[in-house]
């Protein structure tokens, strides 16, 4: 078989119909854009949380959904901090386990482990004890797997950044599973950045925003809007050649879409 090719979108931070998010931002115009170009090019998509603005209200779901409906591209859904976990199984009728936006999507030649790093009304996230016994299972099989959750598992350097990653116990909880299984990567978003670290044996991805960048003035964290760019992640038989890849979408866009994967 030839490779496997999956997109994740990240941070998407949809406003509800007539809102904005700040000046000279476009979140739905962005996402639409990175939707409409990863679906072409990918056989699954993936989108880390922060799926809509601020605090998970119906408006901003409501702005969210009509995104994909316009689209019509199906996503696989992750909780962000942003985002109310229990609201979004219900809207968009997802798996989960105790509550917990947990799943794992089959995909040719391994897996994606989606987990709920989100923790309702906290801008950090955590893995409990029973999250992380499943996880350990989940992988017990030993297909190549993609971990996917909001937060996360490494400090960026960004004080404002670090305080609201994944907390330690559950950094030291994911790292002892990671390192017995085959994990290609565990990706994330929440920090708008795009970045990448060793971590456990593997590699950990921090997935840029859809919607903007933020970056430090000094002290202050700022936001910055641009293009729409997420990550693609690739790899052959047996989680061979596994390769990552920052995408962005160019308004001139002329990339060709590949015939095969
Ligand atoms: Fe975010």
């Amino acid at each position: 078989m030839a490779r496997t090719v999956i997109a994740q979108i990240s941070d998407p931070h949809i406003v509800g119909p007539g809102d904005e998010l700040f000046e000279g931002s476009d979140p739905v115009g962005n996402l639409t854009k990175a939707l409409l170009h990863a679906s072409q090019r990918t056989q699954h998509v993936l989108i880390t949380g922060d799926c809509v603005a601020r605090a998970g209200t119906d408006n901003e779901y409501k702005g969210f959904s009509d995104v994909l409906a316009a689209t019509g591209v199906d996503v696989h859904l992750c909780a962000g901090n942003h985002d109310e976990s229990v609201k979004m199984q219900s809207l968009y009728s997802l798996p989960s386990r105790n509550g917990r936006l947990d799943y794992t999507i089959d995909v040719p030649q391994g897996k994606v482990v989606v987990m709920d790093s989100a923790r309702l009304g906290r801008g950090d996230g955590a893995l409990d004890k029973d999250q992380l016994e499943w996880l350990d299972t989940e992988l017990s099989d030993g297909a190549p797997a993609l971990i996917a959750m909001h937060h996360p598992c490494f400090a960026t350097g960004g004080p404002a950044l670090d305080s609201v990653r994944l907390d330690n116990d559950s950094i030291a909880g994911l790292t002892e599973v990671v390192q017995r299984h085959h994990v290609m990567a565990v990706v994330s978003g929440h920090a708008h950045m795009t970045i990448s670290a060793p971590f456990a044996g593997t590699t950990a991805y921090i997935c840029p925003s859809v919607a903007y960048e933020f970056d430090f003035k000094g002290r202050d964290l700022i936001h910055r809007p641009g293009l729409p760019q997420y990550m693609q992640y690739s790899w052959g038989p047996g989680g061979s050649a596994f390769m990552a890849r920052l995408v962005t979408v160019a308004p001139d866009d002329h990339w060709f879409v590949m015939e095969s994967f």
